[in-house]
C-alpha cells in the first residue's frame, strides 16, 4: 500500500539549509534512537515524502522536468528525505526486464533521480522490491523462477527458496553497486542516499510467526552491509506486533496477523531504524473517525517507546494518509487528520524532550 503523501519521518523543525552545489551532504547514521550526520554527529530530524514514481518517470527523458519539480517544490517546503522504487520488475518500463536483465534507459531514469535529489539536499530512502504485485514485486520473481522450470508453490517462497533468495540478492547487487553516469558515482559511495529499505511492507502468510521473515531479513540485510557498510538499512516494514509482545499484539495491532514482528525483525543488527506504516481508515474501515484516530495514536506511541526502550533505534513514521476512496471522503477531512497526525508526533516528541 502506498498512498502519495504520506509524510513525516521522525519529527522536528529544521532551518531550512539552502542546497549546496556538488556534494556536501553527510552520511546520515544512527545514535541510539536518533539520527545523526556522521563526522559533526549533529542531529539528523527530518521531513519526508513518497513518490514511489520518481525513476519510472525519469526513465522517459521528456518527462524528467516533472521529477525535478517535484524536488524543487519539496525543498522549498522544507522535506528533505524522499522514498521511492529502486525497482520495478518485468512489466512496462521495467528496470529488471528478467532475472539479471536490466534496462539501461530505466537504470538511467534512477540515475537522474539520485542526482536531482541530491542538487536540491534531498535524501532518498530506496527500496528493493515490493511486497505486492505493483511494479512486479515478490509475485513477478515467483513467476519468473516458474517459468525458468523450477518448482515454486506460493509467494511466500520468495522469502525461503533458493533461487528467489538469488534472483532478489542480484538485484540488490545491481542496484548498490550501479555507477550514476550522471553523478559519476557509485550508489554504494553517495550521501545522497539515507537508506536501502528491504521490501515495502513484507506480509507471510505461511508463518504468522514472524520467524520465517526474521531469517529472511537477517540474510538480506547482512547481504546489503557485505556490498555497503556506509549506509542504513531498514526492512520496510507497517509495524505489526507478534508474539515477542502478547499484549501489543492483541491491543494494538488492528486486529490481524501479517507475519511480522516489529520486535524481533528490527532487533536484526544490520536493521538500523524501524518503520510504521498506518492506515486506520482501510485497517478499521467502518469504525468512526474517533476510533480510527484512537488507534493511530497507539500505534505510534507504542511503537515509538518500543523503538527507544527496547530496540534503541530510531522509528520513523514512513507511511500515513487517508484514500480519497473511503466513504465520505472529503479534503477538508484529510487535512484534519493529517494535522492530528503531525500534532501527536511533534507532542510525542517533546514528551521525550522532557523524559
Ligand atoms: C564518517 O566520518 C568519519 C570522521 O570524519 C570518517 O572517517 C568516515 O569515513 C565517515 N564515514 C562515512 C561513511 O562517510
Amino acid at each position: 500500500m502506498f498512498v502519495l503523501m504520506m509524510l513525516l519521518l521522525g519529527a522536528g523543525c529544521q532551518a531550512r539549509r539552502v542546497p549546496l552545489p556538488g556534494r556536501e551532504l553527510a552520511f546520515v547514521r544512527t545514535s541510539g534512537s536518533h539520527f545523526v550526520l556522521n563526522a559533526s554527529n549533529s542531529p539528523f530530524l527530518f521531513n519526508g515524502f513518497n513518490a514511489y514514481w520518481m525513476m519510472h518517470l525519469a526513465s522517459d527523458p521528456t518527462q524528467r522536468y516533472k521529477v525535478s519539480h517535484v524536488f524543487g517544490e519539496a525543498s522549498a517546503a522544507g522535506l528533505t528525505v524522499c522514498r521511492t522504487w529502486a525497482f520495478s520488475d518485468g512489466g512496462d518500463r521495467a528496470l529488471q526486464i528478467s532475472p539479471g536483465t536490466y534496462d539501461e534507459t530505466v537504470f538511467q531514469g534512477l540515475d537522474f533521480v539520485v542526482s536531482e535529489a541530491s542538487k536540491h539536499g534531498i535524501r532518498l530512502i530506496l527500496s528493493f522490491v515490493n511486497n505486492y504485485k505493483d511494479f512486479g514485486g515478490r509475485q513477478q520473481y515467483a513467476q519468473w523462477a516458474t517459468n525458468a522450470g523450477v518448482q515454486i508453490n506460493t509467494e511466500d517462497d520468495f522469502y525461503t527458496h533458493p533461487v528467489l533468495k538469488d534472483y532478489y540478492k542480484n538485484h540488490i547487487r545491481k542496484v548498490v553497486t550501479r555507477f550514476n553516469t550522471i553523478t559519476r558515482m557509485a550508489y554504494k559511495d553517495d550521501p545522497t542516499i539515507m537508506a536501502w529499505e528491504l521490501i515495502n511492507e513484507p506480509r507471510c502468510q505461511l508463518d504468522y510467526s514472524g520467524r520465517t521473515l526474521n531469517g529472511w531479513v537477517e540474510e538480506m540485510a547482512a547481504f546489503v552491509k557485505s556490498l555497503d557498510k556506509k549506509h542504513l538499512v531498514e526492512i520496510g516494514m507497517e509495524g505489526f506486533y507478534g508474539d515477542t509482545m502478547p499484549e501489543r499484539k492483541q491491543f494494538v495491532n488492528p486486529g490481524y496477523q501479517v507475519g511480522t514482528d516489529f520486535i524481533t525483525n528490527n532487533l536484526i543488527k544490520d536493521i538500523d531504524f524501524a518503520t510504521i506504516h498506518a492506515y486506520p481508515d482501510i485497517w478499521l474501515s467502518g469504525k468512526s473517525d474517533d476510533e480510527q484516530m484512537g488507534f493511530m495514536e497507539r500505534w505510534m506511541s507504542s511503537h515509538l517507546e518500543d523503538a527507544k526502550r527496547i530496540l534503541k533505534k530510531p522509528l520513523v513514521i514512513a507511511e500515513f494518509g487517508k484514500s480519497s476512496k473511503d466513504p465520505g471522503f472529503s479534503l477538508n477531512e484529510r487535512e484534519v487528520y493529517m494535522g492530528n497526525v503531525y500534532r501527536d508526533i511533534y507532542r510525542l516528541q517533546e514528551g521525550e524532550v522532557g523524559r
